[in-house]
């Protein structure tokens, strides 16, 4: 028996954590032979520390064979102590008419926090996946206050992105999602995401030859997939959160098992490839192994593509501006 590994998941008791948590538990995540110990956070309230009880009490009535502890804490020192992999959700969430940046002030204390008890208390080579909005931004806050940790450990979710983009090209080019390959979403998780489908393939062949309808790119795919979180709000009442527990299982499975050789879309810290200055969290291609990402480089940059990515990197920039103030 492998020995388990140590998950924390903060915001455990919300919507999104409550997707989440008995997927990473029967195995979903890090394989079916590997345990698992859950540690929880949630707010120092009554409400949201009962609620934390009801989902463990639940989590322990599925009886999950991989499922070799929980920890259930209102300190994230306790819930991130040996973390190997750290999934911050807990935030506040949008509501309808929000933008996500709206967010940034609120939400960017929680991750200042967060990222200095992981940096006093997590595993030296803890991978950390951010998912609370705004994603990018705030995953470059805890990374900035984790001065003692890889910054290459601290990514931000733009899976759910690639995932709906994904969707949105199996129906236009009448292909199943699984065969469409080498697909992008660069930049910000927000309405400026570029969608990129120019290097995607189909069974070898280009998915943009096939679908050969550049209007649609522009005036429907792109703010489309841009806007679907809004449509879900709008829907729903209430943000994503079944697609965001499967978005972040892909990431962090995909990251620690490998992805194949296949491409993915992490946010990850610029390292100055494609002109994105050095440490700017942003959605890159990348293919994944045993924990380790390597970017897909050297891809040809278009026009039309080139105003797409410095316009989501003008929000980042705007945004990391924004909470300046908040890391010293
Ligand atoms: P929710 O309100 O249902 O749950 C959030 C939970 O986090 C609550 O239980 C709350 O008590 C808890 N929480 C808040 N602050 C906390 C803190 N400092 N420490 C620990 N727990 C804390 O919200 P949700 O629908 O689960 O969404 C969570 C976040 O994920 C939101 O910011 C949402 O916008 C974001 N989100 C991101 C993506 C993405 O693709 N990146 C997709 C969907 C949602
Ligand atoms: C999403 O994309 O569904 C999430 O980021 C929630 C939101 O605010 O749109």
């Amino acid at each position: 028996m492998k020995a388990p590994v140590r998950v924390a998941v903060t915001g455990a008791a919300g919507q999104i954590g409550y997707a989440l948590l008995f997927r990473i538990a029967s195995g979903e995540m890090l394989g079916k032979d590997q345990p698992v110990i859950l540690q929880l956070l949630e707010l120092p309230i009554d409400k949201a520390q009962a609620a934390l009880k009801g989902v463990m009490m639940e989590l322990e009535d599925c009886a999950f064979p991989l499922l070799a502890g929980m920890v259930g804490t209102d300190d994230p020192e306790v819930a991130f102590k040996d973390a190997d992999v750290a999934m911050l959700v807990g935030a506040r969430p949008r509501g309808p008419g929000m933008e996500r940046k709206d967010l940034l002030l609120e939400n960017a204390k929680i991750f200042t926090a967060q990222g200095a008890a992981l940096n006093k208390v997590a595993s030296r080579d803890v991978k950390v996946l951010v998912v609370g909005n705004p994603a990018n931004t705030n995953a470059y806050i805890a990374m900035k206050s984790a001065p003692d940790l890889d910054p290459k450990n601290f990514t931000a979710m733009l899976r759910l992105d690639h995932n709906r983009a994904l969707s949105q090209l199996a129906n236009k080019a009448g292909v199943a999602v699984g065969e469409i390959e080498k697909l992008v979403v660069w930049g910000n998780h927000s309405p400026t995401m570029y969608p990129d489908y120019r290097f995607a393939t189909v069974g070898g062949a280009s998915l943009k030859d096939r679908i050969g309808d550049d209007d649609w790119n522009a005036n429907e795919f792109i703010p489309k997939v841009g806007k679907r979180g809004a449509a879900i709000i709008e829907a729903r009442g209430l943000s994503s959160a079944a697609s965001a527990a499967n978005a972040a299982i892909d990431h962090v499975r995909d990251w620690l098992l490998g992805s194949d050789g296949k491409w993915v879309t992490m946010g990850v810290p610029s390292d100055g490839s494609y002109g994105i200055p050095e440490g700017v969290i942003f959605g890159f291609p990348v293919t994944t192994q045993a924990g380790r990402y390597a970017m897909v480089r050297d891809l040809p940059i278009d026009t039309f593509s080139q105003a797409a990515i410095d316009k989501t990197l003008a929000e980042l920039e705007e945004e990391r501006s924004g909470v300046a103030h908040l890391l010293g």
